[in-house]
């Protein structure tokens, strides 16, 4: 399968890409793997005629924003983020009128609705750079109150207010002290994804997007126990072949398990399941996703 994959890539002038969480052998036939804001910023430039987004829903309509003349497709529409649901626009809109002077800043796990309704979007990557770039002193966050709460920590002269006060991603609130307490015993650091919850955060040796645990790993040769998504810790045993990673098993996040080989190789020969948005929607979603890009990392 993996070489009628490679030949339909070829035939159709298309690039796939790979969020860290995806099943190793979708990474391995990835032109592309790599974190939110990794993502957004290569399907942006991307040249080909069809990009097939190997991740969640929200990874697939943030390439469709940036780059609306080409064909995005998802192998499976349904694989979504949990934590993108917590977050309305209607609560955004309540938001701003209780508070007209803060600025609207929305994490890119979130539908593009909501996006369009943000002064800006964040990744975890960039979510304290973005938010430091704003002249604002209350900011409106959501919808990971649990990333509000690291941002309000590294910049503790802003009002950061969660939106909505308990948006939360069920696989990293799964992460407890007594994990780390395990994670002690064994020695060497502790790697924490921002989602982790804030008692985690601040026992964590350090704190980073997906992206930021592969460029970390690269310095070190401790062994990492690492509080995200579990397949992350499969992409840097191939990354640092010869170094120590522990995962907790339970750590999975179903959405990012949905999209098989097969169903990859049916979206390259289908062009399926295709993005579709409101040109308005996208409109706005972009000028937001785009100040984020300008921010940087
Ligand atoms: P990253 O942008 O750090 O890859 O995070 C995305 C995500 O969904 C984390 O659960
Ligand atoms: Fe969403 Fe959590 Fe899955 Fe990331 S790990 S895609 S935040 S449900």
């Amino acid at each position: 399968m993996e070489m009628e994959i490679r030949a339909l890539k070829t035939r159709k002038n298309a690039i796939v890409m790979a969020h860290n969480y995806q099943p190793l052998e979708i990474q391995a036939l990835a032109d592309v793997v790599g974190d939110s804001l990794e993502l957004a910023v290569r399907a942006k430039e991307a040249k080909a005629d069809l990009i097939v987004v190997c991740g969640v829903r929200f990874m697939a309509e943030t390439a469709k924003i940036l780059n609306p003349e080409r064909k995005v497709v998802i192998p499976v529409p349904d694989a979504g983020c949990p934590l993108a649901d917590f977050l309305t626009p209607e609560m955004i809109r309540e938001a701003k009128e209780r508070h007209p002077d803060a600025a609207v800043v929305v994490y890119v796990n979130s539908t593009a609705e909501s996006k369009a309704l943000a002064d800006v979007t964040c990744t975890s990557a960039n979510a304290v750079k973005v938010v430091a770039s704003l002249k604002n002193d209350t900011i409106l966050f959501g919808p990971d109150s649990n990333l509000a709460a690291y941002v309000q920590r590294e910049l503790p002269e802003k009002t950061i207010i969660p939106l909505p006060p308990g948006g939360h991603c069920y696989v990293h609130t799964g992460f407890t002290l007594a994990d780390v307490e395990a994670a002690r015993r064994k020695g060497g650091m502790v790697v924490c994804h921002p989602e982790c919850r804030p008692e985690i955060q601040e026992q964590a040796d350090l704190v980073a997007s997906t992206g930021g645990m592969v460029r970390g790993a690269a310095g070190g040769s401790e062994p990492w126990s690492v509080f995200t998504e579990r397949e992350m810790v499969s992409r840097l045993r191939v990354l640092y072949p010869g170094r120590v990673f522990y995962e907790k098993p339970e750590a999975v996040c179903a959405d990012m398990k949905k999209i098989s080989l097969a169903d990859l190789q049916q979206a390259l020969e289908r062009e399926e399941h295709e993005v579709v948005l409101s040109p308005e929607v996208m409109d706005r979603a972009r000028r937001a996703i785009e100040r984020m890009i300008a921010v940087g990392a």
